[in-house]
């Protein structure tokens, strides 16, 4: 029998339980159903709907709850539809009677609502934390060689040389972007639903403004229906790990092309890449495959929930049950792809004699010729058709553009920026890709950093003694 079975005269039948159970699933909220349940107790108390020795007596049994699900010995039973149905009905198993008062001046609805928000919190952090460490290893890895460059691309065709350490700082900026979308996900998701009961709020005197601050929220919601109906917090989140999915994606990509024997940019390390079950040459990237290919479900849990949003009438709908499995889903992929990624970019190789090989691509030099007229006064668009004309040359011909720039009347005083080390060292305008613009980038760079850790920090709740 179901905790709710008072009015039925039929058992549900399997195919409706098969449908609707959620505990096989939502049983990883344990803890922050039970924190909740525990905050609840205290106002049950103090609002004088429980006695002082029955609030004691249920949160005793909260806890042993609690050590049991860590423990692996919690035994669910055949009506547990879900994890705080289970819950309820262990408490009552364990406190008898008393634990039957335990879901007064509550819904399920305004409990999953404020355990989902506990467990987003805590979530959010800790995958912040993760993407911070990959972030470390993208800047260990340009600190190891920050001489080493590269050809930088557009189009994928090769267009300037940068040194190795600006082009990882780029995917830095980007996934420190993604922290600060968590901590402000986490700032915004930070309002107590508890107390709006079903959808209508109560007539017994519980204070909302209690449970909340004893739970480290920002405030009690401010309307009971929408704080039964809002997973604004749950796509908001999936929104945040679906652009980080993206960025990692691309991280994963260009891993991929570098460590390609046709680039040989990169080696990964042997603990981070696989063989073949048939060719015995192979080292594969599978990690650089799997951050690119985990990226699709953290998109398509995004779309998936939005989709289940579209057109729900207020207030709670079944339908939101189907919020938990992608916001779990995402952050596990999430989790397992920084994780690996940062391990990944730790073992790497950086080939800098065969990337710098590429970078020295005279071609590179072009933009400088053009710029170096323009110093000269002449106009840009002028500079261009005149170097431009010079690359025809040198390509048709088969002639190093250094020779053509040096035979060619207006240019001939700039063949020196084919000089080894002159394109990239003239790169230093603010953000440029050069080595002096580079040292004022760290700056900002290493200030970002720490600003961004001083914002992952672990709500802890409060709850007063009983
Ligand atoms: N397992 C349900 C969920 O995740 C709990 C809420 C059920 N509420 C209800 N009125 N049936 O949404």
């Amino acid at each position: 029998m179901t905790l709710w079975g008072g009015r039925f005269t039929r058992p549900m039948s399997r195919a409706l339980w098969e449908l609707s159970e959620s505990f096989s699933f939502d049983h990883a909220l344990y803890a922050h159903d039970i924190l909740g349940s525990r905050a609840h107790v205290r106002g049950l108390a103090r609002a004088g709907l429980l006695t002082h020795d029955e609030a004691r007596e249920l949160d005793r049994v909260l806890v042993i709850i609690e050590g049991e699900f860590a423990a692996g010995t919690f035994e669910r039973r055949e009506q547990d539809e879900d994890v705080h149905m289970a819950i309820e009905r262990r408490a009552t198993e364990l406190a008898g009677p008393i634990g039957e008062r335990l879901h007064t001046a509550r819904s399920r609805n305004d409990q999953v609502a404020t355990t989902l928000r506990l467990f987003t919190r805590d979530a959010l952090c800790a995958i912040s934390d993760e993407v911070l460490d990959l972030v470390d290893a993208l800047v260990e890895l340009g600190d190891r060689d920050d001489n080493a460059y590269l050809p930088g691309y557009t189009h994928l065709q090769r267009a300037q040389p940068v040194l190795l350490a600006h082009h990882l700082n780029a995917h830095a900026w980007a996934l420190l972007r993604d922290v600060d979308r968590f901590v402000d996900a986490r700032e915004r998701l930070n309002v107590s639903p508890l107390g709006a009961g079903a959808l209508a709020g109560t007539s017994l005197p519980i204070d909302p403004a209690a449970t909340a601050s004893w739970l480290g929220f920002r405030e009690p919601f401010p309307n009971s229906m929408d704080a039964v109906s809002d997973r604004d917090f749950v796509a908001e989140t999936l929104s945040d790990l679906a652009l980080l999915g993206v960025h990692l994606s691309r991280m994963g990509e260009e891993l991929v092309l570098w460590t390609s024997a046709e680039f040989a940019f990169a080696s990964l390390g042997d603990d981070f890449t696989t063989g073949s079950s048939m060719l015995p040459h192979k080292k594969n990237s599978d990690v650089a495959e799997l951050a690119r290919g985990k990226s699709g479900r953290m998109v398509g849990n995004l779309m998936g929930l939005l989709t289940v949003l579209k057109g729900l009438p207020l207030t709670y709908n079944r339908d939101l049950q189907e919020d938990k499995e992608p916001l779990f889903d995402s952050l596990t992929q999430a989790s397992l792809v920084v994780t690996a990624l940062a391990g990944a970019y730790r073992s790497l190789t950086f080939n800098s004699a065969v990337a710098e090989l590429a970078a020295n691509d005279e071609l590179l030099g072009a933009i400088d010729v053009a710029e170096r007229l323009v110093s000269d006064g002449v106009p840009f668009r002028r500079a261009h058709e005149l170097v431009g004309r010079a690359v025809g040359e040198a390509v048709a011909g088969g002639i190093p553009l250094r020779d053509v720039v040096a035979a060619t009347t207006p240019l001939a005083a700039y063949a020196d920026v084919f000089d080894a080390g002159y394109t990239l060292a003239s790169r230093r305008s603010p953000g440029a890709a050069g080595p002096a613009a580079l040292e004022a980038q760290r700056v900002r760079l290493d200030a970002e950093r720490h600003r961004a850790r001083s914002r992952v920090t672990v709500v802890t709740p409060s709850l007063p003694t009983l």
